[in-house]
């Protein structure tokens, strides 16, 4: 146990920490198993699905992000029943009880949390933070750390600030990658005397291909995306993020900042739907260099050549001074894991008509679905209709990971909604027996990754409470706490918080059922 990480956490000594509740790094005991000192629980969250304080309520010089506008645009079915993060579940004013809660309730040693840019910058660019919002992230960091949690700073989650979508169409323009550099720069002055880890940005994937590619679902959703404004986006955010790590790397040297430094990167991972053939399997090696098409570029600077062969000019490349920066800009990944996939390989005619974006398939050339052809689903439903408690999403996600030279990671997220949480009595909310379900089969894979001895330096629970579930709104609860949306509203913790942390400190066994007579 080293004495120092008891004096950040300002806690005292192993034994009694479990009884006070008051954990500190190295307390984790999983299934018998002591982890290492420095593992990491934690549970995420992010600005604008918690803060408030922000759109037509907006607080202490916040500007308007492209969520904002997004939400705001009425009656055109951005977000389930128009609702808005204005107020979303008002952290900007409660995060002072509900980090203790968090602490208390889930036992994590690590509070994830996202900085709005616009609460730094209000209109994205600038040489000097805005105040208030640096005193806000201060102090919500600050109130972590007297609670024994150490806090991991991600500096953009999908809320561009409007300005620079308006000024030059955002993430499609490669001025964003020196914006984001200067916000990176700023950001890291402002907190680096506090935050603990640093993440970049969080699914460079999700936030392209759902607020710029095709049939957008998110902001700023550009019209008439294609693959092409898609993937022009996901190469800026490559760039982004390697110049934000650079900026660490120099602000370390100086001692300005601490820690380690990543990236949040979201995938499915691939289930043959016919393991015994090699068609099936060689589809789920194509499908995973597209879907974790982040690795190749943060291991080697370049995209893999699966991708490079069937994209050909499509696909931007990195001139040599951006491959040394893209190369090895990363201490760890954090894989946000949800779900997996049945894939198969695509029958003669459908393989020969795959050969542009008139191609349902294309460009992965492989058949994807939540079925396979006998009918089965690849998981436990859950209330979102893209995600499903499959077996080893987890575990399969970080051994492509490590295969592919990933020298550490985290579960960046992981975590699922109840079917129909929403309208459920507060009773019936909080008895959420199908996440404990969920948990435990996280604990599962976290200890085939640990048995096989990949490098997983931490997990991350998602989400610490209900929150803004982007389109779907407030009709999807992702959090072991619930709440309700709106100012000062009642925090009560679900029994899937009590599972989790109960497992994490030894007190229960994840490899017995929870409820024996249920088989959960
Ligand atoms: C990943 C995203 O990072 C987060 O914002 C979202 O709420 C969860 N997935 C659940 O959909």
């Amino acid at each position: 146990m080293k004495v120092s990480a008891f004096s950040v956490l300002g806690c005292a000594p192993a034994l009694i920490l479990l009884k006070l509740g008051c954990l500190a790094r190295g307390a984790y005991v999983l299934d018998g198993r002591t982890l290492p000192d420095d593992f990491i629980f934690s549970c995420g969250t992010s600005a604008y699905q918690i803060e408030g304080a922000t759109g037509s309520q907006a607080e202490g010089g916040k500007g308007t992000s492209i969520w904002d506008t997004f939400a705001h645009e009425k009656g055109l079915g951005h977000i389930a029943n128009d609702e808005t993060g204005d107020i979303a579940v008002d952290f900007y004013h409660t995060y002072p009880r509900d980090l203790p809660l968090f602490r208390q309730a889930l036992g994590v040693n690590q509070f994830d949390f996202t900085v709005a840019w616009t609460r730094i910058l209000p209109n994205g660019t600038g040489t000097t933070a805005n105040p208030a919002g640096l005193n806000f992230y201060r102090d919500v960091i600050m109130t972590a750390h007297r609670n024994g949690m150490t806090a991991a700073c991600t500096i953009y989650h999908w809320d561009l600030p409007q300005a620079l979508q308006d000024k030059y169409g955002g993430w499609l323009n490669k001025q964003v990658v020196s914006d984001f550099r200067n916000y990176a720069e700023i950001i890291m002055d402002g907190l680096g005397d506090l935050c603990d880890d640093w993440l970049s940005m969080n699914e460079p994937r999700t936030f392209c291909q759902e607020g710029y590619g095709a049939d957008p679902v998110s902001a700023p959703a550009i019209p008439n995306g294609t693959f092409k404004t898609e993937i022009t986006c996901r190469h800026n955010a490559m760039l982004a993020h390697a110049e934000a790590h650079e900026v660490f790397v120099e602000k370390k040297k100086q001692g300005k900042v601490k820690g380690k430094f990543g990236i949040k990167i979201d995938g499915g991972p691939g289930v043959p739907m016919d393991p015994t053939s090699a068609a099936d399997v060689a589809a789920v090696d194509r499908h995973h260099a597209f879907e974790f098409w982040e690795v190749s570029p943060l291991v080697n600077g370049t995209y893999n050549p699966t991708m490079r062969t069937a994209l050909g000019s499509l696909l931007p490349s990195f001139t040599a001074e951006e491959t040394k920066k893209v190369a090895g800009s990363y201490d760890f990944v954090a894989f946000d894991a949800y779900t997996s996939t049945w894939i198969a390989a695509l029958n003669a005619s459908d393989a020969a008509a795959c050969t542009g974006e008139q191609s349902d398939f294309w460009p992965e050339c492989v058949e994807d679905s939540e079925t396979d052809h006998a009918g089965y689903l690849i998981g436990k439903p859950t209330e979102s209709d893209w995600n499903f408690r499959a077996n080893d999403t987890i575990y399969v996600g970080l051994r492509y990971m490590h295969e592919n030279g990933i020298k550490a990671f985290t579960v960046g997220e992981n975590g699922m909604a109840v079917i129909k949480e929403a309208s459920l009595h507060l009773g019936e909310r909080v008895v959420d027996a199908d996440r404990v379900d969920w948990y435990r089969s996280t604990f599962k894979n976290i200890n085939w990754v640990l048995d096989a001895g990949l490098p997983l330096i931490g997990a991350s629970f998602w989400s610490c409470i209900d929150n803004l579930e982007w389109s779907s709104g407030f009709t999807i609860k992702f959090g072991l706490v619930d709440t309700k949306p709106g100012y000062n509203q009642t925090r009560t913790s679900k029994m899937s918080a009590n599972y989790v942390k109960a497992v994490m400190t030894g007190e229960l066994d994840s490899r017995y059922s929870y409820f024996p007579s249920e088989g959960i």
